[in-house]
């Protein structure tokens, strides 16, 4: 069924348990679904450069139910027909898996209506758009960036000396997913963002699927760079690896694809972790090279703030060279969603028109006492 068909459908249909429908002049009844069961599929069309969501899935399973109703009351659905979302995000599909009863009907209030959420792909893929610039500090890893850049753009140059797997290591909030994101934006290929432990799944098998899914993903958009986040979760030291038996069969399917079991051609797989001495020794060596993310240092904490503190909505008037001094041992991401979001929260709260010393310390204080 076509998007346009639901609609005159939708607008063609009359509340209540069964519906009269005038079809080429005949009056036709249709039966109010009890049950309506949508798999998420995705977008009819996109460019190559396009950066929406390829799968999708929902924190509550009723709150969904509840936002489906909201556009889809009156919808006439039976199985194999696609439901477009009109709101959060236009054009995304699901597929009506299942109805009941099987003949097809009316989406009423009375509908139950699931959403088949076990093959949501744990997999996002997109085109960010932060640019090295933006990233202060690490000019090791923006030099090594630069390289896999120009791998990238000509895979044939390289040859067997291609880049391949790349570790970044360091604390929390240093900017190692933000390089991965500017390195792909600045390349204007597809990253594939996601996390070991959203790899692994519940189930044994599972995680060995998702990855040799995660790698034939990337095989078909190549050019493209791999993400994969908390990698300590995967490659984890077979020591450790008794807490989660099928954990060896993660790591396998992991070193066949690294190995490139595949051809890779045009393919970038950066891991990273904030705990590099946990990981799986093979895991470990298939990184040609190991990069450190370190916390800023003074300069670099005074470089960040002066970034966001260009971009808050309230103008600030504070000395931040004397704030980048009393900030040390702050990430990048402390001193922006702590120090500076909670000062800009701080000066919405009292109507102030600018963010003043005063407040950028009391938000400071709020994050020491944290
Ligand atoms: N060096 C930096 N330059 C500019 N912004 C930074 C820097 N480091 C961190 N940030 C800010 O903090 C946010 C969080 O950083 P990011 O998610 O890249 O950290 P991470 O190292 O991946 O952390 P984690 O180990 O928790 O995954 C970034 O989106 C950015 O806004
Ligand atoms: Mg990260």
């Amino acid at each position: 069924m076509t998007r346009k068909n639901q609609k005159l459908r939708h607008a063609s249909t009359s509340a209540g348990e069964v519906d009269k429908v005038k079809a080429s002049g005949k009056r036709i009844s249709i039966p109010s679904l009890k049950l309506v069961v949508l798999k998420p599929v995705g977008y009819p069309l996109r460019s190559i450069s396009d950066d929406r969501p390829t799968a999708i899935t929902t924190d509550n399973l009723r709150l969904f139910e509840a936002y489906a109703k909201e556009q889809w009351s009156g919808f006439y659905v039976k199985e194999g027909d696609f439901l477009f979302d009109q709101f959060m995000y236009p054009d995304f599909a699901f597929e009506v898996v299942k109805v009941s009863p099987r003949s097809g009907g009316r989406i009423s209030s009375k509908t139950k209506i699931q959403l088949e959420v076990s093959n949501v792909s744990p997999i996002v893929r997109e085109i960010p758009k932060v640019k090295f610039s933006d990233v202060i500090g690490h000019e090791k890893a923006k030099s090594k960036c630069k390289i896999i850049q120009k791998y990238l753009e000509h895979p044939e140059k390289f040859g067997e000396w291609a880049p391949k797997n790349i570790l970044f290591y360091g604390p929390p909030g240093t900017g190692k997913t933000m390089m991965a994101k500017a390195l792909a934006s600045e390349t204007n290929v597809p990253i594939f963002l996601t996390r070991a432990t959203d790899l692994i799944g519940l189930h044994v098998g599972d995680g060995a699927r998702r990855i040799h899914q995660l790698f034939g993903e990337a095989r078909e958009s190549a050019p493209c760079i791999i993400f994969i986040d908390e990698l300590d979760a995967i490659g984890l030291d077979r020591r450790y690896q008794s807490i989660r038996g099928d954990v060896s069969e993660v790591v396998n399917a992991l070193l066949s694809e690294m190995d490139g079991l595949h051809p890779n051609l045009g393919i970038v797989t950066i891991g990273a972790t904030n705990a590099p001495e946990l990981l799986d020794p093979a895991i470990r060596n298939r990184f040609e090279e190991e990069i450190e993310f370190p916390l800023p240092t003074k300069e670099e904490r005074f470089q960040i703030l002066t970034l966001y503190a260009k971009r808050l909505p309230i103008p600030v008037k504070a000395n931040l060279w004397k704030l980048a001094e009393e900030t040390e041992g702050f990430s990048g991401r402390d001193l922006k969603e702590k120090v500076l979001k909670n000062a800009l929260h701080m000066a919405i709260l009292k109507n102030k028109k600018v963010i003043d010393e005063k407040i950028l310390k009391e938000a400071l204080d709020l994050r020491k006492s944290n």
